[in-house]
């Protein structure tokens, strides 16, 4: 059923939307006008209606992923109207959308599929893309890397390109009061064989498999797109965040469940590869509050987000087994087919540019979020529900 605010006409292209301010931002050539205009103002500006203030909506690709239910439960609680973007004809993971997240607004598209998304964006006409859809899992990248290619990084082209088109954005029509802004979901990924550590803004990327590399075209995509059409777009640099609804193919996530199949006797052995490599790991609960705050500045720019504080695969297991009163040595097995072509042996955030500009602070630990994700998956494997684990088994390169 529509509601009366879906069917509220909502301009955004009109001449109306269309106040450049003579303010260029830091890094762009000056002589041209870039429409500016602060958060609060915008946001004011849309509560001046008659019927009272407006909520920001937000429309949120991705909205069946870890990240997406998170973020989505975010903006909720702040008082947005949230859309997600759903993909395919019987998705299966919508229902688990629809349970947790009963007052979002689902509509269909998909990243590979331009028409699709001008259409999300037209139906939806939302103040914020969040762009989370992302094949986002590494190993993949190497098995269908033409489609990571063409989700990944292309599709943050066509998100991108879809709220232009919607915008009316041209080389000489550039956005004014009120324009759709936009978050990309880029990655620490980007930063691969690192070249200093901590990694920074600034520090220079060396993708290590074909993810990293459609994160690092997305990236810039849409600092391109900042630059050359002024339009507020962000990209946010995240460093691996995890929490209990992780897919169980990432290795926190699968980690976790092996433990609680361990403790509950379901199974014995836990088979995995590298256990040195090393990750700055989060909550991704902290972590969507970022994602938030970076499109609410006066000014658009990217952050990097992360804890600063680093611990290797190993370290993860033995405090995983450590949390259910197990020995990991009596369980871990290491097995080739997990190790990955090329890999990234090490990640840590230096986030002091969004502590200082965004204010933001990661409120969980390392120990507290592996406990939280062990006893969650205790609790999940100990009812009478059951848990039908998607991962995929091996991976053949
Ligand atoms: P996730 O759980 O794997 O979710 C990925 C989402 O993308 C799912 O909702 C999936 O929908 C959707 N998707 C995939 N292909 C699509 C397509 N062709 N069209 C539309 N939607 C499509 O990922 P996540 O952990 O929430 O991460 C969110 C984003 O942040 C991703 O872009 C990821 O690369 C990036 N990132 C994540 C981390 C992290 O540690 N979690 C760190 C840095 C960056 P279906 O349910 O239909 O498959
Ligand atoms: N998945 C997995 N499975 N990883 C394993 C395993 C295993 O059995 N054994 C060791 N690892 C190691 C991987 O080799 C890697 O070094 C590390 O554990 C983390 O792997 P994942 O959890 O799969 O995450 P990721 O770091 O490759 O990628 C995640 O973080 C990125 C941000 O840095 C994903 O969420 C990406 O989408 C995200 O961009």
């Amino acid at each position: 059923m529509l509601t009366e605010a879906l069917l509220r006409p909502r301009d955004l292209s009109g001449s109306e939307h269309y106040h450049p301010v003579h303010r260029a931002p830091p890094g762009v050539p000056s002589g041209r006008c870039y429409g500016w205009v602060g958060y609060r103002e915008a946001t004011d500006s849309r509560c001046r209606g008659r019927e009272g203030p407006l909520a920001r909506r937000a429309l949120i690709t991705g909205i069946t992923g870890q990240d997406g239910s998170y973020l989505a439960e975010h903006l909720l609680s702040l008082g947005y109207d949230v859309w997600g973007l759903v993909r395919g004809q019987s998705n299966p993971r919508v229902p688990r959308v629809r349970d947790l997240l009963a007052d979002v607004k689902l509509v269909r598209g998909d990243l590979l599929d331009q028409g699709s998304l001008i259409a999300a964006v037209e139906r939806a006409q939302p103040d914020e893309v969040y762009n989370l859809a992302a094949i986002s899992y590494v190993p993949m990248s190497w098995q269908q890397a033409e489609l990571t290619g063409e989700v990944t990084g292309l599709g943050v082209l066509r998100v991108l390109e879809a709220i232009r088109v919607c915008s009316g954005i041209s080389a000489s029509r550039t956005p004014g009061r009120g324009q759709i802004r936009f978050y990309q979901a880029s990655s620490s990924e980007m930063f691969g064989q690192v070249r200093e550590s901590p990694q920074t803004e600034a520090t220079s990327f060396h993708p290590r498999s074909p993810y990293g590399v459609a994160k690092v075209y997305g990236h810039f995509l849409t600092q391109n797109y900042r630059e050359s059409y002024g339009m507020y777009a962000v990209s946010g640099i995240l460093f691996n965040h995890e929490s209990p609804r992780r897919g169980s193919e990432f290795v926190t996530r699968k980690v976790s469940l092996g433990v609680a199949k361990a403790k509950l006797g379901l199974e014995r052995q836990l088979r995995l590869g590298n256990l040195s490599a090393s990750r700055d790991w989060g909550f991704a609960g902290d972590y969507v509050r970022a994602m938030q705050l970076m499109l609410a500045q006066d000014e658009p720019a990217d952050f990097v987000i992360g804890t600063g504080i680093t611990h290797t695969v190993q370290s993860l297991v033995e405090r995983a087994f450590e949390v259910a009163g197990l020995d990991w040595q009596d369980h871990v097995v290491c097995d080739a087919a997990f190790i990955r072509p090329a890999e990234v042996d090490q990640l840590c955030a230096d986030a002091s540019k969004a502590r200082q500009r965004l204010g933001w602070e990661p409120l969980t630990g390392f120990d507290e979020l592996v406990t939280m994700m062990v006893e969650s998956d205790l609790k999940l494997l100990s009812g009478n529900g059951g848990y039908q684990d998607g991962s995929f088994g091996h991976d053949v390169w």
